[in-house]
């Protein structure tokens, strides 16, 4: 699939065939996306644990669970907890940044070189940033989000369905022995859909006016139509949600799986 049309087709599906395993391949193909996203400092926050749902005991199940994420834990096979490594950044301390340099990804072109890094980079701006824990913890989010996002948009390209989903931490650093220097982040809950992969449609988001703004705030990024077209024509931009017959699809899927309606 193309990445656009990967793009389009991204809903966060929250019924799995239960019982469907996904293949240990995909799973890898997952984490793979994920490695490969642009980090800063190029120092690589995020950290996962896959956890096969059927292998957790029942009542670590349970404690997994959120007001808000209750069933989709137990109807997706895999779950993907995803973290952030607080360390990750002290311990590169502007080494993976050495090692751009010696790829030549980062050059003397733009002002880069060794004593760059040491000097003003790590000591300037790095280092100040490990002792500053709200803007640690910004920086890692952003970071890891971006590599989530790619793990997810390749579910789709797997053929899966995925959602993330918020997940009690404090069970889960007790069942998975997670470090203490980990962010709790999301889990990203996998398996194949129960529902259609329109899942009812593309999902309601604020008008782009306002969110984009060209030059100064205020001044909404002009949406030019003809561009609305090329991207409905790639299946980036879909029918948007409801479909006519989700409310069908919806009673049939709480019947299947015994849920209220
Ligand atoms: C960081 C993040 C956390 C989310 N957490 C949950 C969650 O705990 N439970 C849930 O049902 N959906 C969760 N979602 C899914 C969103 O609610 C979803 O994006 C929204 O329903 C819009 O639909 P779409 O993803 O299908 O476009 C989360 C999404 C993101 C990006």
């Amino acid at each position: 699939m193309e990445l656009k049309e990967v793009i389009g087709r991204r809903r966060s599906i929250r019924y799995f065939l239960p019982y469907r395993p996904v293949e240990r391949d995909k799973i890898q193909a997952i984490l793979e996306a994920a490695r490969l996203a642009s980090c800063a400092v190029n120092a690589t926050f995020l950290r996962a644990i896959v956890v096969q749902r059927d292998e957790l005991a029942p009542e670590v199940l349970e404690a997994l669970k959120t007001p808000v994420s209750a069933l989709t834990l137990d109807l997706a096979p895999v779950h993907i907890y995803f973290y952030g490594d607080l360390h990750a950044l002290q311990r590169s301390r502007g080494q993976t940044l050495k090692e751009l340099i010696d790829v030549g990804a980062l050059n003397a072109t733009h002002g880069w070189s060794y004593k760059f890094v040491d000097e003003v980079v790590w000591a300037q701006i790095l280092e100040p940033l490990t002792r500053d824990p709200v803007r640690l913890v910004a920086a890692v989010a952003v970071d890891c989000g971006i590599a989530i996002c790619q793990a997810l948009l390749t579910a789709f390209d797997e053929g899966l369905g995925a959602c993330l989903s918020a997940f009690e931490p404090r069970r889960a650093k007790e069942a998975f022995g997670v470090p203490d220097h980990w962010m709790p982040l999301y889990a990203m809950l996998v398996g194949y859909p129960a529902e259609s992969w329109e899942a009812g449609g593309q999902r309601p988001r604020p008008p782009f006016a306002e969110l984009y703004f060209e030059g100064r705030y205020g001044q909404p990024f002009h949406r030019d139509p003809a561009v609305v077209e090329r991207l409905k024509a790639a299946r980036m931009l879909q029918a948007p949600a409801p479909l006519p017959w989700r409310r069908e699809e919806v009673k049939m899927l709480a019947r299947a799986f015994g849920l209220p309606e």
